[in-house]
């Protein structure tokens, strides 16, 4: 087996294209003729597969090291697909620290159909043991949270899951499988929003599910061919070739959040740095165990609305605008913008308040990032 950096470019899992071709074929066809009646082609129809999508999710499913992967045309397609599998019935434990979307989708999409959902701070384990129920059907979490940076013990939440017969879900879009693969620290399936670091690029929409079971994977390729929210196979090639330099993008990406996390904190508008690479951050010794990397997300907390907004309005390299992940550094105001969704008392409860900024650091150079945010910091009124 290869180490990640070489599987990101060669997945031993796709097969050779026709003449050679380095690059898997866009196979844009909506259907597949048949050689005969008796003789069906290996495909049929492309919301149940297409051989563009074969190979990406085979390269995904590689990286994560699951036996299969579906790939979808967003994180809240795989996300609402995956929600099939409980069959509007019992209990799910999730983390209180998760995307606006995907709290939305549990709290108003997927409770009103049956489902029954407590939101916890995951990273107290005794917070999910104390939440299990006789039907507890899965524990869903995000490590590290957005916006906040919260590190739950993948490791120990699956054993309390499996303890108790339920499924452990993480959502690994922070991380990407180059700094984490839950699936080998004992999670069941993996969710991603592959707009993020898979894609890369900022240029296309994709979610995955990643499963490591053979019953699982058959299930939810059920809900998947029946849902329909499957991935174009173009949007299928640019997710192939923004994985080919997914290694290189977060190491860079990681490198410059370090650089930027620690110029912040010296900052005297700057009150709080939410960063998992500080070693005195609570889920510190966790993240040394259970990732190879710190990824290249960061929040703060300002002194002053007025700071964000002054920071919003005054950077030019820095784009104000949702999604992470990307080349390009992004700055985000979780709260009108990915958490808008999230009741105010919620909201403010984890510190989601006007005076925090989600920061998506890319793969400029550092000192011209830090140089940005300094002049933001320091332009007068
Ligand atoms: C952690 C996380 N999961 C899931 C999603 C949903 O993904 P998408 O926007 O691709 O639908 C997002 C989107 O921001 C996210 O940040």
């Amino acid at each position: 087996m290869y180490q990640i950096d070489t599987q990101c470019v060669h997945s031993s899992r796709c097969p050779k294209a026709a003449y050679g071709s380095l690059t898997t074929p866009i196979f844009q066809s909506a259907t597949f003729a048949h050689e005969g009646l008796d003789i069906a082609s290996e495909y049929s129809y492309s919301r149940l597969q297409n051989p563009t999508r074969a190979a990406l999710e085979n390269r995904i499913a590689e990286l994560e090291g699951g036996l299969d992967a579906i790939a979808f045309s967003s994180g809240m397609a795989a996300e609402t697909t995956l929600m099939n599998l409980f069959e509007s019935q019992g209990h799910i434990i999730a983390g209180d620290d998760l995307y606006g979307g995907t709290l939305r989708l549990f709290r108003h999409i997927s409770t009103p159909a049956g489902l029954r959902f407590d939101f916890t701070d995951t990273t107290v384990l005794e917070n999910i043991r104390n939440r299990l129920q006789h039907d507890t059907k899965a524990i869903y979490v995000e490590t590290p949270s957005n916006p906040t940076m919260q590190v739950t013990d993948i490791a120990a939440v699956a054993e309390i899951a499996h303890t108790a017969g339920a499924l452990l879900i993480v959502d690994n879009t922070f991380l990407s499988p180059f700094f984490q693969r839950p699936l080998e620290l004992g999670a069941d399936i993996v969710v991603h929003s592959g707009t993020k670091y898979l894609g890369g690029h900022n240029d296309t929409l994709s979610g995955f599910l990643v499963m490591k079971e053979q019953r699982i994977s058959d299930q939810l390729r059920y809900h998947a061919k029946t849902v329909g929210a499957c991935l174009a196979p173009f949007d299928c090639f640019l997710l192939e070739r923004g994985i080919k330099t997914l290694a290189i993008r977060l190491e860079k990406q990681a490198a410059n959040a370090a650089k930027i996390a620690n110029w912040l904190q010296q900052r005297p508008e700057v009150r709080k740095v939410y960063y998992i690479g500080f070693p005195d951050h609570p889920g510190y010794a966790i993240s040394q165990r259970q990732c190879s990397g710190f990824g290249g997300m960061l929040s703060m907390e300002l002194d002053a609305p007025e700071t964000a907004r002054r920071i919003l309005r005054e950077v030019k390299l820095f784009q104000y605008a949702e999604s992470l992940g990307g080349v390009d550094s992004l700055i985000t105001y979780p709260m009108c913008q990915t958490h808008a969704d999230v009741p105010e008392e919620e909201r403010l409860k984890r510190g989601i308040n006007d005076r925090f900024l989600r920061i998506s650091v890319g793969i400029e150079n550092a000192a011209d990032l830090i140089e940005d945010l300094r002049q933001a910091l320091e332009k007068k009124q």
